[in-house]
C-alpha cells in the first residue's frame, strides 16, 4: 500500500503520492516534504494525468468484484465558453454536453472559472469524456439552491446536478467547489435547510471519476444512487469552514441502491463518515484511502425507515489510513424504536442485513474507537435498546490487521462490539487486531459477540443502565 509506507516511518515526513497506475501522471512524492516537527502525518500529496490526456485507471491494491469499464475514443471535441465575472455558465454547459453526447470530449479549459447557478439534469449522458481543467464553482444562493436542487428522499440529500447515464469517463485534474461557506453559516441557523451534495449521481453505470480536486462541499461531497460498476479514483477532497460553524455532514462518499462501486486512491478532510455504505450497496470495495477528521468507513447508518429492508453485502474495505477520526470501521444500526440523533436525523424500526464484510489493513492515528459495531444508534436510553433489538442482521464480519494508537477519548478501550440481542448477529471476528490505546491497553466493550473470536480484551457489558 503505498499510503502506509509513508505512516509505518512514523515521524519521517515522506509522503507517498496519490497518483492513480497512469502511465503520463507527473509524480512528485518528495516535493511535498514537510519537517517532522511540523507534523507527524502528511497527507500524500494530489498530482494528475497531464492536461487533455485521459487518466489510465487500475484496480489497487486488490482486484474489484467486476472488471473497471474502459472507454473507446472519442471522435469529436466541445470546448465549454465561461461567460466569465461570475455569470451563470449553465447554459454553456448542457450545450455542449448535448453537442459532444454520444461519442465526444468536452473540455472545461484551464485557468478558467465557470459558475453554475442553475440545476441540471445531467442523466442523460451517454459515451462521452468530461474533462474538467479549470473549476467550476457553484453560487452560494441558499434560497434558489433548496428550491430547486434535486431531492432524493434520503436523509433530506439533494444536490446541484444530477448525473446519470452510461459510459462517463470524467477528470482533468481540475476543481469542483461548492461554496460551502454559506451553507456551513445557514446550517448554523438553522438544521431543517436543505443542503445539496457536490457531486449527486442517480443512475450512473459503467463510468469513471478520476483525478478532481473537491473542495467545499455543503453537505456529503458524493451521493451514489442507483449506480453499477462506477469507479472513484484519485479524488482530493477538503473543505474546512472559515467560521465558527463547522462543516457539518460532509461525508466523502454515501452509497446508496448501487453495486459494483469502487472507490480508491484519494485523499479525504472532512468531518463526517469518510465512506458510508448506505441501503442497499453491494458489491464494493473501497481501498488505498488517507482520511483524516472523519466519523470513519461506517456500513450505515441502516434500519432508520420503518418498512424498509436495507442491505449492505459483500464489501471490502482495505489499505486504509485513518487520522483523527471518531472511529476506524463501523457498523452502525438503528435500533427496534423511534430514535434521534438531532432533530434533522430521526429514524428505527427498519430491517435488513449486514453480510460479509471484511475490514482490513486498517493504520490508525488518534482514533477514538478502532472497531464500533451497535445497534443502538440515536438512541441514548439503552434500556429501549434491550426492550426493542433491531431485528437487522450482522453476519460473516472479519475485522483484520489493525495497526496504531487509539486517542485518549476511551481509553483503556480501544473498540466496542455490541449487538442488541443473542439473535441477530453471526460469525464476527476480529484478528490481528494491533492497536494501543495511549495507556497501554487493548480493551474493548463486548455484547451478544463471541468473545473468543475477537482479538480485544472483552469486558461484557449490558444494555440496561
Ligand atoms: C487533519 O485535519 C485537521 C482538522 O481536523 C487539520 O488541522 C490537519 O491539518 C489535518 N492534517 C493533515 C496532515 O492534513
Ligand atoms: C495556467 O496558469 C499556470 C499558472 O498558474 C500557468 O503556468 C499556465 O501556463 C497557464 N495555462 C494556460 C493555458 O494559460
Ligand atoms: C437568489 O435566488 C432567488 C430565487 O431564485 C432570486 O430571487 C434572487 O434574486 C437570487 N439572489 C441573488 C443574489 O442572485
Ligand atoms: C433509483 O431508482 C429507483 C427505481 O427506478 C427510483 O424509484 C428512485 O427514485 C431512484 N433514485 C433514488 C435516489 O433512489
Ligand atoms: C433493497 O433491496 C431489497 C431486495 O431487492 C428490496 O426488497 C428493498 O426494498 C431494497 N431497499 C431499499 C432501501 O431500496
Ligand atoms: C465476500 O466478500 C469477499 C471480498 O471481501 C469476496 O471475495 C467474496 O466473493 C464474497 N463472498 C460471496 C459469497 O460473494
Ligand atoms: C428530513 O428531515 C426532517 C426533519 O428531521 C424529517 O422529518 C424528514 O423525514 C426528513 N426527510 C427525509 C426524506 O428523510
Ligand atoms: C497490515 O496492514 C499494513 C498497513 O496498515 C500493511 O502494511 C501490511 O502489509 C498488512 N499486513 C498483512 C499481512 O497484510
Ligand atoms: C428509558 O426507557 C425505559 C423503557 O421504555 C423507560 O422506562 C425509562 O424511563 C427511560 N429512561 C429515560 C431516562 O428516559
Ligand atoms: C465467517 O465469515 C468469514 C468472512 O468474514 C467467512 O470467510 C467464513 O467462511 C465465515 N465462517 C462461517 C463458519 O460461516
Ligand atoms: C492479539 O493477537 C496478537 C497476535 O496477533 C497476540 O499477540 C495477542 O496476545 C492477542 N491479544 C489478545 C487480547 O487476544
Ligand atoms: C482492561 O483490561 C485489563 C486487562 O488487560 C483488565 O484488567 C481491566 O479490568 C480492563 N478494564 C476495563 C475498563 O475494561
Amino acid at each position: 500500500m503505498k499510503f502506509a509506507t509513508a505512516l509505518a516511518l512514523g515521524t519521517l515526513a515522506l509522503t507517498a503520492s496519490a497518483a492513480p497506475t497512469t502511465s503520463n501522471s507527473n509524480s512528485n512524492s518528495n516535493s511535498n516534504s514537510k519537517s517532522a516537527s511540523q507534523t507527524k502525518y502528511i497527507a500524500p500529496a494530489f498530482s494528475h494525468a497531464a492536461r487533455g490526456q485521459r487518466p489510465s485507471v487500475s484496480a489497487h491494491p486488490h482486484k474489484p468484484f467486476k472488471a473497471f469499464p474502459t472507454f473507446p475514443q472519442r471522435t469529436k471535441t466541445c470546448t465549454v465558453k465561461s461567460l466569465g465575472s461570475g455569470k451563470d455558465d449553465s447554459s454553456n454547459i448542457l450545450s455542449a454536453f448535448h453537442s459532444c453526447n454520444n461519442g465526444g470530449h468536452v473540455i472545461f479549459s484551464p485557468n478558467t472559472t465557470y459558475t453554475i447557478g442553475t440545476a441540471m439534469d445531467w442523466t442523460f449522458l451517454n459515451s462521452i469524456d468530461i474533462d474538467i481543467q479549470g473549476t467550476i464553482k457553484f453560487t452560494d444562493n441558499t434560497t434558489y439552491w433548496q428550491a430547486n436542487s434535486f431531492k432524493y428522499g434520503f436523509q433530506n440529500a439533494t444536490s446541484f446536478f444530477k448525473l446519470g447515464g452510461n459510459d462517463v469517463f470524467i477528470y482533468g485534474g481540475g476543481e469542483l467547489d461548492g461554496s460551502g461557506q454559506a451553507w456551513y453559516d445557514l446550517y448554523a441557523q438553522d438544521i431543517y435547510i436543505l443542503r445539496p451534495v457536490l457531486i449527486g449521481i442517480d443512475g450512473l453505470k459503467n463510468s469513471i471519476i478520476s483525478d478532481l480536486v473537491l473542495r467545499y462541499s455543503p453537505m456529503y461531497y458524493h451521493f451514489v444512487a442507483n449506480a453499477s460498476n462506477v469507479v472513484f479514483n484519485n479524488l482530493d477532497i477538503s473543505g474546512f469552514s472559515a467560521s465558527a460553524n463547522v462543516a457539518k455532514n460532509t461525508d466523502g462518499w454515501d452509497t446508496y441502491r448501487s453495486e459494483y462501486v469502487t472507490i480508491q486512491s484519494s485523499v479525504i478532510n472532512n468531518g463526517d463518515d469518510c465512506v458510508s455504505f448506505k441501503p442497499n450497496s453491494t458489491n464494493m470495495v473501497v481501498q488505498d484511502l488517507w482520511c483524516n477528521g472523519s466519523h470513519g468507513i461506517s456500513v450505515g447508518s441502516l434500519g432508520q425507515y420503518v418498512g424498509e429492508y436495507d442491505i449492505v453485502e459483500n464489501i471490502l474495505v482495505t489499505d486504509i489510513s485513518m487520522h483523527n477520526a471518531s472511529d476506524g470501521a463501523r457498523i452502525k444500526v438503528w435500533p427496534n424504536s423511534p430514535s434521534a440523533l438531532s432533530g434533522d436525523l430521526q429514524g428505527g424500526g427498519g430491517d435488513g442485513r449486514v453480510n460479509n464484510v471484511t475490514y482490513s489493513n486498517f493504520l490508525l492515528d488518534n482514533v477514538d474507537y478502532a472497531i464500533e459495531v451497535t445497534q443502538c444508534y440515536g438512541q441514548s436510553n439503552l434500556t429501549l435498546c434491550a426492550e426493542y433489538p433491531s431485528p437487522l442482521t450482522i453476519s460473516n464480519v472479519n475485522f483484520y490487521n489493525f495497526t496504531g494508537t487509539t486517542s485518549t477519548k476511551y481509553d483503556p478501550l480501544i473498540a466496542t462490539l455490541e449487538c442488541s440481542s443473542a439473535t441477530v448477529c453471526s460469525n464476527i471476528t476480529a484478528t490481528d487486531i494491533n492497536v494501543l490505546s495511549p495507556k497501554g491497553y487493548h480493551n474493548a466493550t463486548c455484547l451478544y459477540m463471541d468473545d473468543s473470536k475477537l482479538n480485544v480484551t472483552c469486558t461484557d457489558v449490558k444494555l440496561t443502565l
